[in-house]
């Protein structure tokens, strides 16, 4: 224990410019001496231990949107108060990250049930796309940034080709998706609001010509196999096909790149295990969630409680929203021996980095797909790879963590 003051607020995201020199420490601090607490600025609780934020995801009576959050939910609320008027819609965003209760249950398991389809079939696709960039990447001089070059490009790549789209607008994708993220940013600057509306309608109006082509001619692909079902009697209107196509298409760029940059990080900096996973390839799968659990990508998922709760003796009234902290119970050490040790030989145990229960994320058998891929025929191709600077640079990117820039010697 110590007097200092616990941290809040902007210092519990990368807004504060002295975030990832103290992130370690301030996340040990709140989950060891405050593991459920309120914090003024996001009017919120953080939960930080473990079994506490388990508990909270996968208890499906828990609420999720706005609507059901007191006034107080800064963390929730301040997302639609500063929604611009260019971007309402009636009947709101009907990605199924903001939907509840029914209308959550009926839309997701046919995207679902599509998407796992598809995942099943595309390793294939997969593996050529990162034969592909690492072909490019083998010709360049060094040092190369492989998040620039490797980590950043493979997730677009493959959920356009996933989707059926022309990868050949790759760039317009990314800007687009960079425009909609800046949705999560509680507070922009006039520019990043202009690029949040411009992104956001390029993506509306690009998903509904991509849906009226299909509906012209058959293609083999997910929106084709999304359509196919709605034909089928499933009920989904076009809105809700058209933005969980967007949801998609963004959610698992920034994610999934900084999963396999994370993974590349840590195991090139921890030689030892790099070497136990290249002598038994079976270690792959586990070391994919060791990467996830000890460098999760992303910080936070939020609940809004149903009724009266009391995790560690901290009382939550209904209607009040909760952040489940997701680095802090990936290390709890109640959970997880040595937990600020990278082992990718742990004895397994579910981690929280894709959060739980009824929104567990959607994409990750996709994420694990491709990292795997780019784990295996990275550290194949390139034996002698290492890194050309030992410092860091975290992205300043707001509740996701992954790093700025990975520079390597290929040889
Ligand atoms: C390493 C990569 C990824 C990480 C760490 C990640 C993490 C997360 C987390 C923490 C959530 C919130 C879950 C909850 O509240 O319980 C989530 C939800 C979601 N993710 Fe991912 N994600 C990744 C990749 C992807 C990919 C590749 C896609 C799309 C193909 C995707 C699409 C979604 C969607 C649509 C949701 C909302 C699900 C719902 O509310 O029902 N994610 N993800």
């Amino acid at each position: 224990m110590t007097d200092k003051p616990l941290p809040e607020g902007f210092q519990l995201t990368q807004m504060d410019p002295d975030y990832h020199a103290h992130r370690a420490e301030r996340i040990t601090a709140m989950r060891e001496q405050c593991p459920v607490k309120r914090d003024p600025m996001f009017g919120a609780f953080f939960v930080s231990r473990y079994d506490d934020a388990r508990g909270v995801l996968t208890d499906r009576t828990m609420w999720r949107t706005a609507a059901r959050a007191e006034d107080e939910a800064a963390i929730l609320k301040l997302r639609e108060v500063n929604e611009p008027p260019e971007l309402r819609q009636e009947g709101g965003i009907r990605n199924i990250i903001f939907l509840e209760g029914e209308e959550h249950a009926r839309v997701r398991p046919p995207l679902q049930k599509a998407l796992y389809a598809r995942v099943a079939k595309c390793k294939g696709d997969v593996e050529n796309i990162v034969d592909e960039i690492l072909a490019k990447i083998a010709a360049m001089p060094g040092p190369v940034d492989l998040m620039e070059e490797l980590a950043m490009p493979v997730p677009v790549k493959v959920i356009a080709r996933v989707l059926g789209l022309d990868e050949s607008r790759f760039h317009e994708f990314r800007e687009w998706s960079e425009g909609l993220i800046l949705s999560l940013k509680a507070i922009r600057t006039p520019e990043e609001t202009e690029k949040y509306v411009k992104g956001t309608l390029a993506l509306r109006t690009f998903f509904t010509e991509e849906i009226a082509r299909r509906r012209q001619t058959k293609h083999d692909d997910l929106i084709n196999d999304i359509l196919e079902a709605q034909d089928h009697g499933t009920q989904l209107s076009d809105m809700e096909i058209r933005d969980n196509l967007i949801g998609f298409l963004v959610a698992g760029n920034l994610t999934t790149t900084d999963l396999i940059g994370n993974g590349i990080y840590n195991l090139l900096t921890h030689p030892d295990q790099l070497a136990k996973l290249k002598a038994d390839p079976k270690l792959m799968g586990p070391a994919i969630e060791e990467v996830l659990r000890y460098e999760s990508p992303v910080d936070i998922t939020v609940r809004v409680a149903s009724r009266e709760m009391e995790p560690q003796g901290c009382p939550i009234k209904a209607k009040q929203a909760i952040i489940t902290w997701l680095p802090a119970a990936n290390r709890d050490p109640r959970a997880y021996a040595n937990p600020d040790t990278f082992d990718i030989t742990r004895e397994a145990k579910p981690h929280v980095a894709f959060g739980g229960g009824a929104h567990i994320c959607i994409g990750a058998p996709l994420a694990r797909l491709e990292a795997q891929v780019v784990y295996q025929k990275l550290f194949d191709r390139f034996p002698n790879l290492h890194l050309a600077e030992r410092t860091e640079t975290w992205k300043p990117t707001v509740f996701f963590h992954g790093l700025q820039h990975l520079r390597v010697h290929l040889n």
